[in-house]
């Protein structure tokens, strides 16, 4: 017994909804994003969208979370709370969204997105879509009989040949009628380490990757948490089932994201850290 819940054909049921509901969730959200808009504009389209879906924004009131959805803006690394803060031109937006559906026994569904707001730096886009194919290398390697490990091991070695640093002190985690749960899912580490994956598990994959130095310090709201060299943070997240071909992304979405994956991007090569972030 190694304490992870494996997951039966009927719990699925149940998290293929709560996660198809919170991708749809950030889909919306990226079809209103715009320059101007408040951060607890967003807050509100999230909860308002949940509730009507007959669902509950899991963030809200978690541990004293007072916003239905984080929030995470530039050098915010993650739990960005909602508030007057207008998105400009320029900046770049993390929106993690869970929701959590009653109806079908009660799971969550946990995902989040970098949103570009109108153009951004080239150093913004970069952290960007670093991060964004971290999640995917990091959801390359899981599969029934592969390590913990090796999630963190592909996604470290990328981020930092890209120049960029992966944060320690925040880590994916099971997932299922409880938000937190075993096991922790590092985007650091060594392959060939740690737990081996069985199928039927479920876990996040949440990389929050830095344009500077991994380090993050927490505002004193005890929520808000930034890089400590002040650097930009991006982050995207999926929830995951471990199968023996491999994964199946319980949070994939039906389209692309608007103010995000609709950019069209360069896929980045092994080494291509623009020279504002090498110093040379
Ligand atoms: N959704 C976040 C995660 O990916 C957790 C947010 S906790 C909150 O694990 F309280 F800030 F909402
Ligand atoms: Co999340
Ligand atoms: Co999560």
């Amino acid at each position: 017994m190694s304490g992870v819940q494996i997951m039966n054909a009927r719990m699925l049921e149940g998290m293929r909804r709560a996660c198809q509901l919170a991708a749809d969730t950030l889909l919306m959200v990226g079809e209103h994003l715009r320059p101007g808009m408040r951060t607890d504009e967003i807050d509100k389209l999230v909860h308002d969208y949940t509730v009507e879906h007959g669902a509950w924004p899991s963030p809200l009131n978690y541990n004293g979370f007072p916003k239905s959805v984080c929030t995470s803006v530039n050098e915010v690394v993650c739990h960005g709370i909602p508030g007057p803060q207008k998105l400009k031109e320029g900046d770049i937006v993390n929106v993690d969204v869970t929701s959590y559906l009653p109806k079908t026994d009660g799971y969550h569904g946990d995902t989040s997105a970098t949103f570009y707001v109108g153009e951004v730096s080239e150093e913004a886009r970069h952290v960007t879509e670093v991060s964004r194919q971290c999640l995917e290398l990091g959801i390359s390697v899981v599969k029934a009989g592969a390590r913990i490990g090796d999630i963190g091991a592909a996604i470290q070695e990328f981020a930092e040949a890209q120049g960029c640093g992966v944060v320690r002190d925040y880590v994916g985690h099971g997932i299922g009628r409880e938000f937190h749960t075993a096991p922790q899912i590092p985007h650091y580490g060594a392959a060939g380490s740690g737990k081996r994956l069985k199928g039927g598990m479920v876990f996040t994959i949440e990389p929050m990757i830095n344009a500077g130095h991994w380090a993050c310090k927490v505002d004193q709201d005890e929520w808000t948490v930034r890089t400590a060299d002040g650097s930009l943070s991006a982050q995207f997240e999926h929830t995951i089932l471990v199968t023996g071909a491999g994964s199946e992304v319980l949070t994939a979405r039906k389209a692309l994201l608007r103010q995000s994956e609709d950019r069209p991007f360069a896929k980045l090569g092994p080494k291509s850290c623009p020279a504002s972030l090498t110093g040379t």
